[in-house]
């Protein structure tokens, strides 16, 4: 792939291509690339941060309960690595923002860590949208805090979503739309209002809906329009 080829991939138009090139700016793993038309073979970097080129790979996992989010764990714990085949394992893939071990669903893992580190960013606010069963049944008045933005013990939450599906007496199923990842942020919002998370699932991420096709543990490829969808969701394309 040609260096301006790689530069537009990652959103940069030509005229800016050709400015970063000439003031240095852009980089291969032996300095400066000062030739916007020449063949790149290996990684390329802008500002020390390096570019995605075509070989990226995206995809979606339903991640089961028991494993937790992460490349390895010190202790020997089980990761989501290991539903992967090992040719996949050593292509650097990595999971896009953390479900608890307990916690099951759609886990995208990507190659691109520029794409990963945008669709967890607050900065980008992207939708992350759960299925709770709880304890009891929250209310209106449980709704009202979530919109209001939920202050938990060391942050406040942003406004979020809170919706019963089903209304089973002593428990519920809601649907819970987020725009922040903090540490156990879904079960400390619903405990907050009354009702504790029995079980969670999250099933979509920047508008990518987990493929109900996929048994637990089931993971596939992203199509190109899924991916494609995903880097416009954060103007990266
Ligand atoms: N919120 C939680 O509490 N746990 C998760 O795994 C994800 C969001």
């Amino acid at each position: 792939m040609r260096l301006f080829r790689m530069l537009s991939l990652n959103g940069i138009p030509r005229s800016r291509a050709r400015d970063l090139i000439r003031a240095g700016r852009v980089t291969g793993e032996n300095g400066p690339l000062t030739d916007g038309n020449a063949q790149i073979d290996g990684p390329a970097f802008l500002d020390g941060e390096k570019l995605r080129g075509e070989e990226e790979v995206h995809l979606m996992m339903n991640k089961p309960g028991g494993l937790l989010t992460a490349t390895r764990d010190e202790r020997g714990q089980g990761t989501v690595m290991e539903l992967l085949p090992e040719r996949l394992r050593r292509m650097g893939l990595g999971p896009v923002g953390r479900l608890d071990k307990d916690a099951t669903g759609l886990l995208i893992l990507t190659t691109d860590g520029q794409l990963a580190h945008r669709l967890i960013s607050p900065r980008w606010e992207e939708d992350k949208v759960y299925l709770a069963e709880t304890e009891n049944v929250p209310g209106e008045e449980a709704a009202e805090r979530f919109r209001a933005g939920i202050e938990l013990s060391d942050f406040t939450a942003k406004p979020a979503l809170l919706e019963v599906l089903e209304d089973r007496g002593e428990s519920a199923l809601c649907r819970v739309t987020v725009r922040e990842g903090k540490f156990h942020q879904v079960k400390r919002m619903l405990s907050s209002v009354g009702c504790p998370v029995i079980t969670l699932k999250r099933v979509s991420v920047a508008g990518l809906v987990l493929d109900e096709g996929l048994e637990s543990g089931q993971w596939r490829y992203l199509t190109d329009e899924e991916a494609d969808a995903l880097y416009k969701r954060v103007q990266m394309r």
